[in-house]
């Protein structure tokens, strides 16, 4: 069975692609659940959904990278559906897996069509066509155990405010300072 630690370091290995890209900063900035940025919510249902596949022991019928992907990528809509923005998004629940699938079309252009299905389909039941495949079935599990985890979770009351038009605010690695970079020469 896997460790978190394992599963953690397959979503990265898996992932590295997405993870590192640009527009992984904008999931960064918006909150998607509670107090829980999109970015951090996507990483864990990634993580969740190997888990699940390790302990119902689906290995023989699970695409590892395709699973990771498609969870990671699940949510890529970049934007804060939270945001009013006109009532652009008043149907996001029903909208954004496609959007999401858009997005991850145009900066990923290479999905397979496990990674494609699963992240059009994760809203089900919500929306009306469930996942073909059983990876799709596993983030689409997976992201209602986060989701609730994460709305239910007493973190939200600490909820930091979000600066207007900044989002929430990214913590980066703090920079050496001169005198530590002149120590390392
Ligand atoms: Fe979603
Ligand atoms: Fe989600």
């Amino acid at each position: 069975m896997l460790t978190r630690r394992q599963i953690r370091m397959l979503v990265h290995r898996h992932g590295r692609e997405i993870i590192a890209h640009e527009n992984m900063m904008i999931e960064r900035r918006c909150y998607q659940h509670g107090a829980v940025t999109t970015f951090a919510h996507s990483i864990r249902v990634a993580c969740l959904a190997v888990w699940m596949a390790d302990r119902l022991r689906l290995w023989r019928r699970v695409d590892l990278r395709s699973l990771i992907r498609a969870a990671l990528l699940h949510d890529y809509f970049l934007y804060d559906w939270h945001d009013w923005d006109n009532g652009e998004h008043r149907l996001h629940g029903f909208t954004h897996g496609r959007a999401a699938l858009e997005n991850a079309m145009r900066d990923f252009g290479d999905l397979n069509h496990v990674e494609r299905d699963s992240i059009a389909r994760h809203m089900f039941p919500l929306t009306p066509l469930p996942p073909r495949y059983i990876e799709g079935y596993l983030v689409t599990m997976a992201d209602k155990v986060s989701a609730t985890r994460e709305t239910l979770s007493p973190d939200r009351f600490s909820k930091q405010p979000k600066a207007p038009g900044r989002g929430v605010a990214v913590r980066r690695p703090a920079l050496p300072s001169a005198a530590a970079r002149n120590r390392r020469g």
